[in-house]
């Protein structure tokens, strides 16, 4: 079994599995979430890069050949490390990708006034990895990128739809346009956020495009197995599904049962 893997923080890389799996529901699929961990956003460069590394290393155990970062802190803070410094010492004909890229690529067809908004964790925002990949492809959009720390409390804590979410909902996205009235595009650069999608919609300013990543991802994802025929043979298409999670299972079953509407059944490991 060659599955893809697929790994978050928590439960926000659901978001892209999902759409992934939606795409192409013929490969298999190995998800493992470091739930006794999340969340990644508020820590430092070392300790995400670390636990990130630990995960690739599971998910290559178990037999992955190519593995997703599902995540944006760690496609922002660990993803370049580990693809130059670690990979060619454990196996170079293995892939690790991440999603900030194909993010920040489909910007440039949907942004009209060339002012775009980034929400994401403080981890995020403060890498500059968004602004910097989007500056390589489009340097004349201008990228303001605003930390929502609370926004994942809320969706691994299964507040997405409670009142009280619509306060820091609105805040920052109050923030955002106070910074900025040009934007015309918002960027969800956090797996987690499209849970929040009903209140971002109700408070974003009206004609302004809300993105979440999964779709963009999950297209970025086709085109390159096409691209990388060898990769793509490598891969085994028996359509199943596993889920691996640090915290107790029960915890993870009901919880990601939330993202993907149908029951899991997840196996607890330790990294
Ligand atoms: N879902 C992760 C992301 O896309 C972040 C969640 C966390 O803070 O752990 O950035």
């Amino acid at each position: 079994m060659s599955p893809i893997g697929i790994f978050d923080s928590g439960y926000g890389g659901l978001t892209i599995l999902r759409t992934i799996r939606q795409l192409m529901p013929e490969y298999d699929y190995l998800y493992l979430g470091d739930n006794a961990r999340a969340p990644y956003g508020t820590r430092s460069f070392e300790v995400v890069y670390e636990f990130t590394l630990q995960a690739v290393r599971r998910l290559f155990h178990e037999g992955c050949q190519l593995v997703i970062l599902g995540c944006n802190t760690a496609s922002a803070k660990a993803l370049r490390t580990i693809q130059q410094h670690d990979l060619p010492g454990i196996d170079a004909t293995r892939r690790v990708l991440g999603i900030i890229r194909p993010t920040a690529e489909c910007i440039g067809t949907i942004t009209h006034t060339r002012h775009v908004g980034i929400f994401a964790t403080s981890g995020t925002i403060r890498s500059n990895t968004y602004n910097l990949e989007i500056a390589k492809i489009y340097p004349d959009i201008h990228v303001t990128g605003i930390a929502c720390p609370m926004w994942v409390s809320l969706v691994e804590n299964a507040e997405s739809h409670s009142p009280g979410a619509d306060y820091f909902v609105q805040q920052k996205i109050d923030e955002m346009f106070t910074a900025d009235p040009l934007i015309d595009a918002v960027i969800l650069g956090c797996t987690h956020y499209p849970l929040l999608l009903e209140k971002i919609n109700r408070y974003i300013p009206a004609g302004v495009s809300v993105i979440p990543q999964g779709e963009y991802v999950a297209n970025s994802l086709q085109d390159y197995l096409h691209r990388h025929t060898g990769m793509e043979h490598r891969l085994t298409r028996n359509g199943t599904l596993r889920f691996l999670t640090t915290e107790q299972p029960d915890q993870f079953n009901e919880n990601a049962a939330v993202f993907l509407d149908y029951p899991v059944q997840a196996t607890r490991i330790i990294l």
